[in-house]
């Protein structure tokens, strides 16, 4: 059984988005999504338009997707490794060589996949903001 992570907003939510779960859950068999609270939001800036638990249902209803847990804090990673005895921890390439990550790579694998052309959360709501 290889147990894949993942961390994200996933706040509008898209198919750049859902590829990016595709994709991750076709490296393993157990896909894990940590998906960000909305403390953690403020801490790195950002407000979404759905509040975490609504989010948080979102995802659980993608087929690709095992487990939703939280997103609190920036060091919890490690400890998220251990307790859901992670195999591999999936990125988008916007973190690709990030701190972030890369030091994780002592305790499991880490692979950046490519981001999804033309879409994002940003461009959906600046989009809408011009209509
Ligand atoms: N992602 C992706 N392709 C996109 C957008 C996002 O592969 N076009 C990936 C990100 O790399 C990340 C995950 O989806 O691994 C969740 O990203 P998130 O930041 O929640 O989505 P964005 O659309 O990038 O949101 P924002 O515009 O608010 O940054």
């Amino acid at each position: 059984m290889k147990r894949i992570l993942t961390y994200g907003t996933f706040d509008l939510l898209h198919y750049g988005h859902i590829r990016l779960l595709q994709r991750a859950k076709s490296l393993g068999d157990y896909l894990i999504v940590a998906v960000s609270t909305d403390e953690f939001n403020k801490i790195k800036g950002k407000k979404s338009y759905y509040d975490y638990e609504t989010r948080k249902k979102m995802i659980e209803s993608i087929k690709y997707v095992d487990l939703v847990i939280p997103e609190k804090k920036w060091n919890q990673k490690v400890l998220d490794i251990k307790k859901y005895k992670v195999d591999v921890i999936v990125m988008g390439s916007d973190w690709a060589g990030s701190e972030q990550f890369e030091y994780l790579k002592k305790y499991c694998e880490v692979i950046y996949l490519d981001r999804t052309e033309g879409i994002s959360t940003s461009k959906i709501k600046e989009d809408m903001r011009l209509k």
